[in-house]
């Protein structure tokens, strides 16, 4: 079914197209919108005084974060979702990256905000935002997904689009400090195998992260996307663990405390651990394995064209490195192809693929699969329920299928 979409075989199929809508309605050449002067045509645009603080266009009042009311009990303790159908290349819009609070959004004034770090260390310290501001920075592009992302797709498919299912990810470009410079000037003690990461919002979220980790590739992030992390990100100061579960992403981030063992709090105990099919809970899964979704066609963005030239597309990442590679299929896994992969491909980060194909009309089941630079192929949700059961929450990485019917609507669907 797929072939090579030539930029004659699109030229042609422009044409035809504008000639199958010639019934009863204007052909290309008549097109009063060409032909005739519009409204929009004949009066001034707005000044550059209007809008010292860029919006997006009104007609992209449909693209934004949405929520699951029945997911939590209340709009303070709860999750919106990334518009993943929305949007192309990789980088998430900072006023579009999802949101997860324990005890909503808090908005602090940086001036008064503090980094603390106790614990084993030679001298226990207290950063203001300027003191940060003055170690050497560095820029990184990072995914960042929650434990819980796809976690209400164990039993079944449920939520239909892909911002309910795999919008919990964001995948922005942090200006920050490398923890270990930090830590290094505090003077980590030879027991010093554990930091607890403490925010200073009402949650008073606390999580455990090896030493190991912490030195390696973690920032404390001050900047997202070139500018302030918004208040949602955790403004003025956030933890950022590149490739692992998003939780550990301390937002507000107020205190650092080096410890010899963790420290088995909330979220890492009762919260953010796989319950398995023995009844045993595994805890500390922390990275994010390799996982892919097709953002178009899915339920929220049908194909609306008709049978033609389509345009596949979605994105891919792992918390183990790159994707070197995603393959697709649109006839449920009898025939799969290799996608493109277009944009940069950095480590730990979101990357963009494309399978361009002629769609018949048939209907269509389509998936994407990833591998990442480790290997690892991305599993079907079957695999992984043969191994953790159904009674799980968190780290769903199978396999997706959207269905879509003759008129080009999707679902989101099961096939085994
Ligand atoms: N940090 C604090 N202080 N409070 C929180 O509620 N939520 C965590 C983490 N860090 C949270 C936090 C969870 S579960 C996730 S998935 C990420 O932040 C969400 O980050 P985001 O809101 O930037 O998407
Ligand atoms: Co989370």
């Amino acid at each position: 079914m797929a072939k090579d979409t030539t930029r004659r075989s699109f030229i042609k199929a422009g044409f035809a197209a504008g000639a199958g809508l010639a019934a009863g309605q204007a052909s290309a050449a008549g097109d009063p919108l060409i032909t005739e002067t519009q409204d929009w045509n004949q009066q001034l645009g707005f000044g550059v005084d209007e809008r010292p603080y860029g919006i997006p266009s009104e007609f992209q009042k449909h693209v934004k974060r949405r929520s699951v009311p029945w997911l939590t009990a209340d709009p303070i303790s709860s999750i919106n979702f990334t518009p993943l159908h929305e949007l192309d290349g990789i980088i998430t819009p900072n006023g579009l990256c999802f949101e997860r609070h324990h005890g909503g959004a808090a908005e602090y004034d940086p001036a008064s905000h503090r980094l603390m770090i106790n614990g084993l260390v030679d001298e226990e310290l207290v950063f203001t935002m300027e003191d940060i501001m003055r170690f050497p920075r560095e820029n990184h592009v990072y995914f960042l997904e929650c434990a819980a992302n796809t976690g209400m797709e164990w039993r079944g498919a449920q939520l239909n689009g892909c911002q309910f299912t795999h919008g919990m990810i964001h995948n922005v470009m942090y200006t920050g400090i490398p923890l270990r410079l930090i830590l290094k000037e505090a003077g980590v003690k030879a027991d010093g195998k554990w930091l607890l990461a403490e925010g200073a919002d009402a949650s008073g979220m606390t999580r455990s992260i090896p030493m190991e980790k912490a030195l390696d590739d973690c920032l404390v992030a001050f900047k997202m996307n070139g500018e302030a992390l918004r208040p949602e990100q955790g403004y003025p100061l956030r933890l950022v663990v590149p490739g692992w579960e998003g939780n550990m992403w301390i937002k507000w981030l107020r205190r650092l405390e080096v410890g010899d063992q963790p420290w088995h709090h909330r979220e890492e105990t009762s919260k953010y651990t796989d319950l398995l099919e023995d009844g045993n809970a595994r805890r500390f899964t922390w990275v994010m394995d390799a996982k892919s979704v097709i953002t178009n066609p899915s339920p929220q963005a049908p194909i609306t064209h008709g049978p033609g030239p389509t345009v596949l597309t979605g994105v891919a990442w792992s918390g183990h490195g790159t994707i070197p590679q995603v393959d697709v299929t649109i006839d449920g896994g009898k025939n799969w192809h290799k996608a493109r992969i277009s944009g940069p491909s950095l480590d730990k980060s979101m990357h963009r693929f494309y399978y361009e194909f002629d769609w018949d009309g048939s209907e269509l089941l389509l998936q994407s699969r990833a591998h990442d630079s480790t290997g690892y192929v991305q599993p079907t949700k079957d695999e992984l329920r043969a191994i953790r059961g159904t009674n799980s929450i968190y780290h769903n990485n199978g396999i997706q299928t959207w269905y879509v019917n003759k008129e080009g609507v999707a679902e989101n669907v099961e096939i085994s």
